[in-house]
């Protein structure tokens, strides 16, 4: 591409950009370790529902110290609802190894920061360019489509040619007087005015020269391959409530993306399931054997709830017992522990009479 045609399209962008920029707690000084925080929380999730979590965030844990020293309960509780639980457990084990490791210097190089757990491409190339000037361009969905569209580039973004393409062209176009600003702004862009359903192009920097405008296909771009066959699952909860009030509650552990966050014990099937099958479930008989119970199903109509890669149907069986040998938590602490989302709504409305 011609040199001039590329410092045309970073120049128009950082102007845009400095002069309509979101004012946001982490643009005001480039800590590091405000940028890494907001980047982690800004995958997967947009700028208005990170901004409460943010400062629930910092004001809990106000320097890198202070999340290396906490424990991990704290912080999974505090990334409560944000999904992605993994992202809050390398956060925390990254601020423990800065710390403890590195004297508590966070890296400032691309390369360096690229060692640390649960910081890809993506996070490495931001906190470099932003915090510390160097020219890494990043590549997430929002520079996605503005290049697609920018350029009517039609290769799938999820293809292994896509993300080459994209990354190699985003590289090309960075501005290396500002790379921190010119990240932001294709960013900014692609959140505020390139969006992905009805672009404000009449608003948009670049829009005269803007290809998918010029073809009026912006509605087709970026192209995305389908890959993931999403299965549906059956979640059944068992909610133990004993006379003297207490409950059984476990900690998730093993792999998967509510490590570590606590649940009651959960029977999980292709199927929905009935109240007979229900009790004929291992795990069922395996907590209350020969106890005196009664059972109460809370939701006639399982909820659901989406991940990626799954869609949840959920059914929470309230199991009343006056005792059991497996109760382990009182109902009055449950709101310390850190819980899925789904889990979480369902206790924000459950009331035991
Ligand atoms: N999305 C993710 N990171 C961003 C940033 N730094 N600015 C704007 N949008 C973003």
């Amino acid at each position: 591409m011609p040199f001039k045609l590329n410092m045309e399209f970073s120049n128009k962008l950082i102007t845009w950009y400095l002069q309509n920029k979101r004012d946001l707690p982490w643009r005001e000084e480039s800590i590091p370790y405000y940028v890494w925080l907001s980047e982690i929380m800004l995958q997967q999730t947009r700028v208005d529902q990170a901004l409460p979590y943010f400062y629930k965030f910092i004001q809990t844990f106000p320097k890198l110290q202070d999340l290396a020293s906490a424990d991990e309960n704290t912080v999974l509780k505090l990334w409560q609802g944000l999904g992605y639980y993994s992202r809050a457990r390398n956060l925390h084990f990254t601020a423990k190894y800065v710390v403890n490791e590195l004297n508590g210097e966070f890296p400032n190089t691309y390369k360096e920061l690229l060692k640390l757990k649960g910081i890809g491409d993506y996070t490495a190339a931001a906190i470099s360019s932003i915090c510390f000037n160097e020219p890494k361009a990043v590549v997430d969905g929002n520079v996605y489509r503005v290049l697609s569209r920018y350029f009517n580039i039609e290769t799938p973004v999820n293809s292994s040619k896509g993300i080459v393409e994209f990354k190699e062209l985003a590289q090309e176009l960075i501005s290396i007087e500002s790379p921190g600003d010119y990240n932001q702004a294709v960013m900014e862009l692609g959140a505020t005015v390139c969006k992905p359903q009805n672009p404000s192009c009449e608003k948009c920097v670049i829009n005269d020269g803007c290809l998918a405008l010029k073809n009026n296909n912006q509605k087709f771009l970026p192209v995305k391959e389908n890959k993931v066959k999403i299965v549906t699952i059956h979640l059944n909860y068992i909610v133990v409530v004993s006379d003297d009030n207490k409950l059984v509650l476990e900690k998730r552990n093993g792999k998967g993306i509510w490590k570590h966050l606590y649940q009651f014990p959960l029977i999980e099937s292709p199927e929905e399931i009935d109240e007979d099958e229900f009790i004929l479930q291992p795990l069922f008989i395996s907590i209350f054997k020969k106890s005196e119970i009664s059972i109460q199903l809370y939701n006639d109509i399982p909820i659901r709830h989406k991940l990626t890669h799954r869609n949840l149907l959920t059914k929470f069986w309230i199991i009343k017992t006056p005792n059991n040998e497996h109760l382990n938590t009182d109902w009055q602490k449950i709101n310390e522990f850190p819980v899925p989302i789904l889990i979480a709504n369902f206790l924000k409305q459950f009331k035991f009479d």
